[in-house]
């Protein structure tokens, strides 16, 4: 549906759509005429050493989403039933769900006020508390890393190894060191929202080689080396396509653009609305923007303006600890991410979004 702006009739604004950057289709022709066209090939591998270099995390695995890479993580830790898994509560439910696919319970924990990620000094209590977690997941927030240098200092002390969620934190630092190398083990998405997509994709990097190869093992279905199919452990299909590593290389390409394109976005936000609360930027790092988040008195009377002049816009994520499927979860705080909840909004993000429908959005939101 279109909106209509005086006598002009306007497309909508997207929360944060694809953007492509037109070296897409080369790459995919490339892989089509050479017939690598599986889930497996050269862009596959190139993406992956492509990840590693930017990174400086020298194992990455290509897989066919961010859930995949997560569930993968908590395989090759060896968590199973009768584990308990730390996690951040205010996050998108991929980032806990695979804890129940390896039969684990979620412990979920709250946010600081300061970055919105995962408060360390509840962390430290879970710890001290349930000798049962075996590994935490750590979620940087709307491109926002988490404060590393603190939840790695807990984990190294309590033995407990520390997955990195950086799904929605590509391209961002944390200590001028590149989002994803902070964890044991970290996992990007590609999915069609982030700051770069292949449609839907997934990685997981880390510096012990051992996990790589033996997730690499498992997302094809854990092969045993025969010549016919002999399995001792069961295995998935978690790899990615060859075509949608190359969507990927293309993308990958103009991922400092996209990063810059996503920061001007939430600076000239700031600017335009200048008494409005926004997620705070910690100053140990530098964010994506993947989202820019604000806090208002009532967020969904401005949602549903947006909505009539055809913008997306789109309430925090609801934390873990309020959602029925995780009723019965352990929780640790919980107060700070079910008010940030309660007021937040992410607004249109895309690095494509044009100054005008930029002004839109603050205007709609400015007169609601
Ligand atoms: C924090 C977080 N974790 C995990 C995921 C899952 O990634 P995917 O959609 O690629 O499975 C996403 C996004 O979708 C996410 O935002």
């Amino acid at each position: 549906m279109d909106a209509s702006v005086g006598s002009r009739t306007v497309p909508r604004v997207y929360l944060s759509p694809p953007h492509l950057s037109g070296r897409e289709l080369d790459y995919l022709r490339d892989a089509i005429d050479s017939n690598w066209v599986a889930p497996l090939g050269p862009h596959v591998d190139a993406f992956e050493a492509e990840i590693s270099e930017l990174t400086g995390v020298p194992h990455a695995l290509a897989l066919s989403s961010g859930t995949a890479a997560l569930h993968l993580a908590l395989v090759v830790l060896g968590i199973g039933p009768g584990d308990e898994v730390a996690c951040s509560s205010l996050t998108f439910s991929a980032s806990a769900n695979p804890i129940r696919f390896v039969g684990a319970t979620p412990v979920f924990v709250d946010a600081t006020e300061e970055t919105w990620t995962l408060d360390p000094a509840l962390l430290r209590q879970a710890l001290d508390e349930r000798p049962q977690i075996k590994a935490v997941v750590a979620v940087d927030l709307y491109g926002q890393c988490c404060d590393y240098d603190a939840l790695r200092a807990l984990c190294a002390e309590r033995g407990v190894a520390l997955v990195q969620d950086a799904a929605e934190s590509l391209g961002a630092t944390y200590r001028e060191e590149p989002a994803g190398a902070q964890g044991d083990l970290a996992v990007f998405s590609f999915n069609g929202n982030k700051v770069i997509t292949t449609s839907g994709g997934g990685m997981l990097v880390s510096r012990t080689d051992e996990w790589i190869a033996h997730a690499r093992k498992l997302s094809t279905q854990a092969r045993e080396p025969a010549p016919h199919y002999e399995h001792t452990e069961i295995g998935f299909n978690y790899r990615l396509s060859n075509l949608l590593a190359a969507v990927g290389r293309a993308q990958l390409e103009v991922l400092p653009d996209r990063v810059a394109a996503r920061r001007r976005i939430n600076a000239r936000y700031r600017e335009l609305l200048p008494d409005v609360e926004f997620m705070p930027e910690a100053a140990y790092g530098t964010g994506n923007c993947w989202l820019t988040c604000v806090l208002l008195p009532e967020p969904e009377r401005v949602r549903l303006a947006l909505e009539e002049e055809d913008i997306e816009a789109r309430p925090l994520w609801k934390p873990m600890h309020l959602q029925p499927v995780y009723r019965d979860a352990p929780v640790y705080g919980g107060e700070v991410s079910a008010r940030l909840f309660e007021h937040g909004l992410c607004l249109p993000s895309g690095s494509a979004l044009g100054e005008d429908d930029q002004r839109r959005v603050v205007e709609t939101l400015r007169a609601a």
